[in-house]
């Protein structure tokens, strides 16, 4: 009897999983990747900066896993709604859950809930078109923002309020969301990180790219590149040389300017409604390496802040989750019998996207010296029984015929998103569309 498997989530992790067990299992594997939207590829299709087409280029690799025979794509399915890990269990031998970290981290800080004050998690959305966030939801009507955090989600958030709407009109943004960033009244970004430039978790190449922009100065204060002593690793080395050269860059009057500043921590975002400015407070390293604040204040007048701090995994309704790592208890993958943990999900959202393929390989290692069985119903029997008809992989290709041809109508690079889950069903001929 060969074996069936769950994956539910249908990000790199899930589909790294999906192809590992069809090549690592000696003997016949049938793999059904669960995934709560109609489209596929998590953070590939919605995270991954529009401008980067070449990195997103990775959903081909994983477009070739959905289309092995022993592959099913099964869109629209969440786990916690259409099923539930019961139903899992019953109609698998094993489930692989890789949902990822779908919400930001908060800050604790007061103001952070004004209006204008928002997370990368929902702006990252925003702009990829993701179906959970409209296109009308921001307005760029601030000349100044502040974004918080020096990591790689935060240089993809600055690229994007930094470039000019040409710039990214080749690129899948939608284009309700083009016209807005088209309208954009952001003058002046403000990137801050709570400690040094050493400790900044960007990389080289993200970093050197923001030098590169034709549209706005990159400005860092020289007593705020100034890195003392350390043997540090060579691509710390890179950003530390990165930042030096650009404090020695005098501005040469560009449309809009990135200021990337360090030592300083948010400790109140004002506004009485609305984000009317952001407090900081400049800070350094205690002794035991702790960021603690010197009691001297600045303050910012922007009008939006964009908080960048890190994703957070949430639980899956009765599946185990750690509210101290906010990631599912495992060992090697293992979570209970017969239920299993890839990706983000498994060890919090740190990691570029070949990183999930060794995480996922290890969990199908697991999974396949457990040997799991258990599986007792027909998952096809069950989601027709509750009236549930899930996406198919040839409804996902009408899906992306629909986006290359509405970028074919707009004279817009090879795609552009369709945004909302009505007009993505529409597209698959599921729904009928909404008369003009
Ligand atoms: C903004 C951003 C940009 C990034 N850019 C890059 C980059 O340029 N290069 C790079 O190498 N890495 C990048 N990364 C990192 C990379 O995206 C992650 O390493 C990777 O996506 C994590 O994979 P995952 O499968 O664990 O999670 P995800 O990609 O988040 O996939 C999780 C999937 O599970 C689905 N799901 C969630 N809940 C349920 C449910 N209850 N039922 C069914 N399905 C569910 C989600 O819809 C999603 O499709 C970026 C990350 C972010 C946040
Ligand atoms: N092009 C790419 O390859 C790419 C693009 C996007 C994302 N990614 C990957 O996706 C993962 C997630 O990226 P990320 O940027 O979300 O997370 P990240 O790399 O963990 O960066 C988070 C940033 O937020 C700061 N921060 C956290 N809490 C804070 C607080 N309370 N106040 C102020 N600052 C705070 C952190 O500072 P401290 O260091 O001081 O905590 C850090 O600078 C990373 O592995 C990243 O490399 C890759």
């Amino acid at each position: 009897m060969s074996l069936r498997v769950a994956v539910v989530g249908s990000g790199p992790a899930g589909i790294y999983t999906a192809e590992a067990l069809v090549k690592q299992s000696a003997g016949p594997v049938e793999v059904d990747v669960l995934e709560r939207l109609p489209t596929p590829y998590g953070l590939v299709r919605y995270g991954v900066a529009p401008d980067h087409t070449s990195i997103k280029s990775i959903a081909n690799y994983l477009q070739r896993v959905l289309e092995l025979p022993q592959v099913r794509f099964l869109g629209g399915v969440t786990l916690g709604s259409e099923v539930s890990v019961d139903d899992l269990l019953a109609c698998y031998d094993a489930v692989v859950y890789c949902t990822g970290a779908m919400v930001d981290r908060r800050m604790g800080i007061p103001g952070e809930d004004l209006v204008g004050s928002v997370a990368a998690t929902d702006f990252v959305n925003w702009y990829c078109g993701h179906p959970d966030v409209s296109p009308d939801r921001f307005t760029l009507d601030s000349p100044e923002v502040a974004v918080i955090g020096v990591g790689n989600v935060a240089v993809d958030v600055v690229r994007v309020l930094a470039k000019t709407a040409e710039e990214l009109s080749s690129t899948d943004v939608p284009d309700d969301v083009l016209a807005r960033l088209a309208d954009s009244q952001v003058k002046a970004i403000h990137m801050i990180g709570r400690r040094g430039p050493e400790h900044a978790k960007f990389t080289l190449k993200e970093l050197r790219e923001l030098g590169e922009l034709a549209n706005a100065d990159v400005c860092v204060r020289p007593d705020e590149a100034v890195v003392l002593g350390g043997d540090f690793p060579r691509q710390v080395k890179g950003n530390i040389e990165v930042l030096r050269s650009w404090s020695e860059r005098a501005p040469v009057g560009r449309p809009r300017r990135l200021d990337v500043r360090f030592w300083l921590r948010p400790v109140e975002i004002l506004g009485t409604t609305r984000v009317e400015g952001l407090r900081l407070e400049r800070t350094r390293l205690s002794q035991d390496g702790r960021v603690v604040g010197t009691g001297e204040f600045e303050t910012l007048p922007v009008g939006m802040v964009l908080r960048s701090v890190g994703y957070q995994s949430v639980a899956l309704p009765g599946v185990p989750f750690s509210s101290e790592t906010m990631t599912v208890p495992n060992v090697e993958g293992r979570v209970r019998d017969r239920e299993y943990v890839a990706g983000w999900l498994k060890r919090g959202p740190t990691g570029v996207i070949g990183t999930n393929k060794s995480d996922a390989a290890e969990t199908v290692r697991t999974l396949l010296a457990d040997d799991p069985h258990g599986r007792v119903a027909s998952i096809d029997e069950l989601l027709s029984a509750r009236g549930v008809r899930p996406v198919t992989y040839e409804d996902w290709r009408a899906i992306e015929q629909a986006e290359a041809s509405l970028a074919r109508t707009l004279g817009r690079g090879e795609r552009v998103k369709l945004v909302g889950l009505e007009a993505m069903l529409a597209a698959c001929g599921r729904v009928t569309p909404a008369p003009p």
